[in-house]
């Protein structure tokens, strides 16, 4: 017998999905570390590879960069955040297979449910539509992920998710240019991609790395972003340029791609990820925050002029 609280609709609790998805557990130990056992509405790899379409989505945009702890992942949720609170509908897929941390610095705990055509439904945090790559494996396993394996749970995932109608997918990749930018650049045909990166000249090399193989896939380059640029002083506001100025700004025009702009070395942007709460919406008013609203003005005019750039051609 099933017991429903006070003022519950046992009709709205039957319809309501609440099974984990089957395929959540479907990636365990064994089949990470190399068994052999098929997975159950994966797609086998000699199968012909379709393009997924996601048409309810407007906009899908990979957060990349040349490497890891540049603050991809700070900046993707923020910047969904912030795209939430200029009136948008928003999703972010945590796609980095290797370290998901979208749902830690979004302050999710729960798995997501499935829906009754048994697609996974995105959880809802700080007005976002949230997917984790994280969710289909267990936390404490280590991310040895196989070739081909990671090839099909990035399909299966894009495809999977119930996202409905969205204007922005913002799609958190793995640092550097491999498998799983591959693969997701391959699967699904993106508007474009934006490079993370900070200041320091190591990092800017990885840049154009970055840039080359996004052009090479054919995918546009919507800008970059210079992460930790300078230190905010957290009493007068003065900034303080701690690597040298300027390197992801002149790195851009070398490359001949838009600058989005840069966002401070701050102690709050980091402790508000690893508190679940994103800088932007715990402290909206805040000048860490407006720098990332100026990221995302400067990334809707991007998008704009290549809006326009597509109806001239159509023309
Ligand atoms: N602008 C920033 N100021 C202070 N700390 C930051 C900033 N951006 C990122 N961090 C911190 O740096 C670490 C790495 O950031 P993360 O977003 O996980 O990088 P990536 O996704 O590129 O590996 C995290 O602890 C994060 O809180
Ligand atoms: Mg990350």
């Amino acid at each position: 017998m099933k017991f429903f609280k006070k003022g519950e609709d046992p009709k709205k609790q039957e319809n309501t999905p609440s099974k984990p998805h089957p395929e959540l557990q479907v990636i365990s130990g064994s089949e990470i570390s190399g068994g052999k056992t098929p997975q159950p509405g994966v797609q086998s790899q000699q199968q012909p590879q379709q393009n997924i379409v996601l048409p309810n989505i407007k906009y899908k945009i990979a957060i990349a960069s040349g490497k890891g702890g540049v603050g991809k992942s700070t900046v993707a949720t923020n910047l969904a955040i912030s795209l939430a609170q200029n009136g948008f509908n928003v999703g972010l897929m945590d796609a980095d297979a290797y370290g998901p941390s979208i749902p830690t610095m979004m302050g999710i705990q729960e798995k997501p449910v499935t829906s009754p055509e048994r697609k996974l439904i995105p959880l809802i945090r700080h007005d976002i539509r949230l997917m984790s790559i994280g969710f289909m494996v267990p936390e404490e396993q280590a991310m040895i992920w196989r070739g081909p394996m990671l090839h099909s749970a990035i399909r299966q995932f894009l495809s999977d998710v119930e996202w409905g109608e969205l204007d922005y997918l913002i799609i958190d990749l793995p640092p550097g240019t491999g498998d799983v930018a591959l693969t997701l650049t391959q699967a699904l045909p993106l508007t474009g991609a934006v490079i993370v990166t900070t200041p320091q000249d190591v990092a800017l090399a990885d840049v154009r790395r970055g840039v080359a193989m996004f052009e090479r896939l054919g995918v546009p380059i919507l800008g970059v972003i210079e992460n930790m640029s300078y230190f905010l002083c957290p009493h007068c506001n003065e900034k303080t340029e701690i690597f040298r100025a300027d390197g992801g700004k002149k790195t851009s025009e070398r490359l001949g791609v838009a600058f989005l702009g840069d966002i401070p070395l701050d102690a709050e942007v980091c402790t508000a990820g690893d508190l679940g709460v994103p800088i932007v919406a715990g402290q909206p008013d805040s000048p860490q925050s407006s720098a990332f609203g100026s990221v995302v003005s400067e990334l809707e005019n991007v998008l704009i002029e290549s809006d326009d750039d597509d109806e001239l051609t159509i023309l």
